[in-house]
């Protein structure tokens, strides 16, 4: 069994169609038009390989090749295809097609394992648009409610309960908790760890959790020239003190894969000469520790009061999510090791910095994961790259671990 690079350089190719800024990367935010139209021509390709396509009340897509035990429960593989804003063709999508290519082999050698594999499409795994990540794999693990969905808005103010409703989902069946025998995902790695020892295929032993926090300072709008530097309660410059004391506290931790990050930032009113009154910004945190991730939380919080209070400013902190690590199930590394082996394939364990949807997957089944290389590590950024040859080799290990998961 061998993977058909072209296959999955063509599908990865015409998806990208279904993104708002060609020629500057792909932007395709979970729940949009562009979204709905990607999600549309994934259920074709599950169609083409003749799978059982089903949906969920958050939008969720499970593209079924089904086992010859119905009671058995099923193998899940897949990702998202949601993007954050100019990124990468790859980030989740490489997951997808990857999934779809592995169940597209085993039929074509005739092979009909016990379990149904079940390829799915993870609704908004990108915490890009509505400050919460994963919301479809995180209905699945049975963390999220009704009432989060009506506080998680994006920054039109609308709700995603409302998006939800608007497009016909039907709300009034939240999706189940999943009940899966394993979960196995592919994903682009988003570091160079993989490049820099030249392997094809990385086993990911643990993945790290984000913290997400919105920090609210409110400080006194004022005269950008009539207010003497003495007298001045800026905002941002409050903000960007703290977020200065996240970077300082985020570099001089002693937890290896420990990292802080600011990404967004609303500064009201908004104009060059007026002292802003209120900062609004996002705070992430991740970490392969749950307690080195919280006692930096905690650090910051000191920290932040300090700030406030020398500043003459309130600085207000709301926790979005707080996420533990997980430990990918050992049993599944094995599995990819050995068929790895078998297949000639180098491999390597790694450590995954970025989050998936294996993270909130792994608290309703053993999850495990696959990396693939990608160019100088960069992603979530247009100049996302990975080489189709790498993909297939990835593709060959997922199919091949697929097969003895479902028929365990
Ligand atoms: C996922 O895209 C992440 O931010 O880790
Ligand atoms: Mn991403
Ligand atoms: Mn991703």
């Amino acid at each position: 069994m061998r993977a058909d690079a072209e296959e999955l350089e063509k599908w990865l190719t015409e998806i990208d169609q279904f993104n708002v800024t060609p020629g500057a990367g792909t932007t395709r935010a979970v729940y949009t038009e562009e979204f709905f139209e990607a999600r549309n021509y994934v259920k074709g390709v599950m169609q083409s390989l003749g799978l059982t396509v089903r949906e969920d009340s958050v939008g969720n897509l499970f593209g079924e090749y089904q086992g010859t035990d119905a009671d058995e429960e099923p193998i899940w593989t897949g990702s998202h295809i949601d993007t954050v804003p100019n990124g990468g063709r790859y980030d989740g999508l490489a997951g997808v097609f990857a999934g779809l290519e592995a169940v597209k082999m085993l039929k074509a050698e005739g092979i009909r394992p016990k379990r149904t594999i079940s390829v799915n499409v993870y609704a908004g795994e990108e915490m890009s648009r509505f400050g919460i990540c994963c919301i479809g794999s995180r209905a699945l693990a049975g963390r999220i409610t009704e009432e989060d969905l009506k506080e998680s808005r994006d920054s039109s103010g609308k709700s995603i309960f409302q998006i939800l409703e608007e497009n016909g989902f039907d709300l009034g069946h939240f999706p189940e908790k999943g009940k899966v025998h394993a979960s196995l995902e592919l994903h682009i790695e988003q570091n160079t760890v993989l490049e820099e020892n030249e392997i094809p295929v990385g086993v990911v032993t643990g993945i790290c959790a984000p913290t997400n926090l919105t920090c609210t300072v409110r400080g006194v709008q004022s005269h950008a020239g009539g207010t003497s530097m003495k007298n001045r309660r800026d905002a941002f410059m409050a903000a960007a003190e703290i977020s200065l004391a996240l970077e300082e506290l985020a570099r001089t931790s002693t937890s290896e894969y420990i990292t802080g990050t600011v990404g967004q930032m609303k500064l009201m009113p908004g104009a060059a000469n007026v002292i802003p009154g209120q900062a609004e910004f996002s705070i992430d945190i991740r970490s392969i520790s749950g307690e080195d991730k919280n006692r930096l939380v905690g650090d910051l919080k000191s920290r932040i009061d300090g700030i406030a209070q020398r500043r003459g400013v309130e600085a207000v902190l709301t926790l979005l999510n707080n996420d533990m690590p997980y430990v990918c199930d050992p049993h599944i590394r094995g599995i990819l090791h050995s068929e790895a082996e078998k297949a000639g394939i180098p491999v390597m364990d790694l450590i995954s910095g970025p989050y998936h949807d294996s993270l909130m997957l792994g608290d309703i089944t053993d999850a495990g994961m696959i990396f693939i290389p990608c160019k100088n590590g960069i992603s979530h950024d247009r100049a996302e790259a990975i080489s189709m040859k790498d993909l297939a080799r990835g593709t060959d290990v997922l199919a091949a671990a697929l097969l003895v998961l479902a028929n365990e």
